[in-house]
């Protein structure tokens, strides 16, 4: 099945640090890297290499940060015919520091292209998104972007995987259009009010997210694992024990490992399962998009702890 992974491209400037600068601090970094990343194209990117049969649309601007996310996608194979160019606005940075020790991060976003996705723009994938059988979306795109593609999926019955990072406000409307909603604990106590600490508030949590018209909840929380609630199922799934050596972008391994495992028909727990493995593989190596395993890979890994 054909998934759509919409979303953002931002090149990450990831330094890290023995601890993380407080307001107003200098800290002296022991490391810098610079690759390709944004929350959409770190879940494109991940479906990609999991194995989905996927489209990445984001918006990227006309200077020398756009060869990253073209030459990436070359380099993987991916279909690049759908990426929208800005004349007006630069393609999108975000600055990470993370702390060595913990693997504790801080971003600052600023999505340039990405946050300037126009109607125009959203028509020219119209036909693209009403042809697919997923879509896969996040909020880290200007918001009335994501309710154009929202809209232009729910019309012709095509699933959405609404991903609602970084949180932004969103209508109830838009989540009655939501298959699947993914917010991490954070996100989803924004959304409901009920902080999520256990199975029993993850459970309040997803019911008040239900009672919003959202068919399906997968509250990803973190080390602990990820909560699942539809008709079917209603428990966590224990993340995989691995050394994490940087957290950055595992909300985005999982979501593009989840997609792609649904898209081979595989019921929710099971999806879940193999996004936790995309995401265990990913939290061991550093970066973002760059840390996103391959299929072999997640199969091998699978196998290794006898899933
Ligand atoms: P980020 O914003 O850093 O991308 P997030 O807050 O969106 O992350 P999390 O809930 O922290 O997402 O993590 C997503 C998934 O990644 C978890 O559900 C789990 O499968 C996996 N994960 C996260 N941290 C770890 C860890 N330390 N060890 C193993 N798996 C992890
Ligand atoms: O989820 C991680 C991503 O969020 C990073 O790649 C960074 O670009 C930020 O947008």
């Amino acid at each position: 099945m054909r998934v759509v992974v919409f979303g953002s491209y931002v090149t990450d400037l990831m330094g890290r640090a023995g601890h993380l600068p407080t307001p107003g601090e200098t800290v002296m970094g022991s490391l810098f890297q610079m690759g390709p990343g944004g929350k959409g194209f770190n879940q494109g990117v991940a479906a990609h290499k999991s194995g989905a049969d996927m489209v990445m649309v984001t918006k990227i601007g006309r200077d020398a940060f756009a060869d990253v996310p073209i030459q990436t996608m070359r380099d993987l194979g991916m279909d690049t015919s759908h990426i929208l160019y800005s004349d007006t606005k630069e393609t999108g940075a975000a600055l990470i520091a993370v702390d060595e020790n913990t693997s504790e991060n801080q971003i600052l976003v600023v999505p340039g292209a990405s946050g300037d996705i126009t109607k125009a723009d959203t028509d020219k994938v119209a036909g693209l998104i009403e042809d697919a059988d997923f879509l896969l979306t996040q909020l880290e795109t200007n918001l009335d972007s994501v309710v154009s593609v929202i809209d232009m999926a729910f019309e012709r019955n095509v699933k959405v995987i609404l991903n609602t990072a970084p949180i932004q406000e969103i209508d109830d409307a838009l989540l009655g259009k939501v298959y699947i909603v993914t917010p991490n604990e954070v996100e989803a106590e924004y959304l409901t009010g009920v902080k999520v600490t256990d199975l029993d508030t993850a459970i309040e949590a997803a019911n008040v997210l239900k009672s919003k018209g959202v068919e399906q909840v997968v509250i990803t929380l973190g080390s602990k694992g990820v909560f699942i609630s539809n008709d079917e199922f209603e428990e966590i799934i224990p993340a995989f024990k691995v050394d994490a050596v940087d957290t950055t972008g595992a909300g985005d391994a999982f979501n593009g490992g989840f997609v792609t495992a649904l898209s081979e028909g595989k019921n929710i727990k099971e999806a879940a399962v193999f996004g936790n493995a995309v995401a265990a593989l990913s939290v061991q190596k550093m970066g973002t998009t760059v840390s996103m395993p391959g299929r072999g890979e997640v199969e091998g890994f699978l196998e290794s702890v006898g899933g």
